[in-house]
C-alpha cells in the first residue's frame, strides 16, 4: 500500500506541475516500501533514493520559482522559503541517515508524507488561479 496516493485535490491545474508532484510522491511511496520491507537500517539503497528525493524536489521547486519570477508572482518570497525549508529538512534526515544518527522510520515517512500534502494542496494550490489567468496551465 502506498503511503501517499494522487488525489485530484492535488491538482494545480499546471500539467507539468502536476507530473512533477507525482513523480514525487513515487519516490516518497518508493522510500516507504525499502523501509517496509525492513531496509530501513540498509544503507545504500535508502540513500540513493533519499538523494534522488532531494535532487528531484529542489529541481522541482525551482520549476515553480522561475514561473514565479517570470510572472511577479505576488507571494513569491514567502513560497521561496516555505521551499527553502522543506529541502533543508530532506537534507538533514539525508545527513542523519547517511551518519547513522537515525533509522528511517514511519515518523519520518510521515512527516515527509505531511509536508508534501500539505505544501501541495495549500501553498501550491494559491497559485493556480493567478498563473492560469497568465495562461500558464
Ligand atoms: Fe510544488
Ligand atoms: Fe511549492
Amino acid at each position: 500500500m502506498p503511503i501517499i496516493q494522487w488525489k485530484e485535490i492535488f491538482s494545480v491545474n499546471i500539467s507539468k506541475i502536476d507530473s512533477q508532484h507525482k513523480k514525487i510522491i513515487d519516490l516518497i511511496n518508493e522510500l516507504h516500501d525499502k523501509m517496509k520491507e525492513g531496509k530501513g537500517k540498509e544503507k545504500e539503497s535508502l540513500s540513493q533514493i533519499l538523494n534522488e528525493l532531494a535532487v528531484y524536489t529542489a529541481n522541482h521547486f525551482k520549476t515553480e520559482e522561475e514561473l514565479f519570477y517570470k510572472y511577479k508572482y505576488p507571494n513569491t518570497e514567502a513560497h521561496i522559503l516555505e521551499h527553502k525549508k522543506l529541502v533543508d529538512k530532506v537534507l538533514q534526515i539525508k545527513a542523519d541517515f547517511e551518519s547513522g544518527k537515525v533509522v528511517l522510520t514511519l515518523d519520518v515517512m510521515d512527516f515527509l508524507k505531511d509536508w508534501l500534502s500539505n505544501h501541495i494542496s495549500g501553498t501550491d494550490k494559491a497559485y493556480t488561479a493567478f498563473l492560469n489567468a497568465k495562461g500558464v496551465n
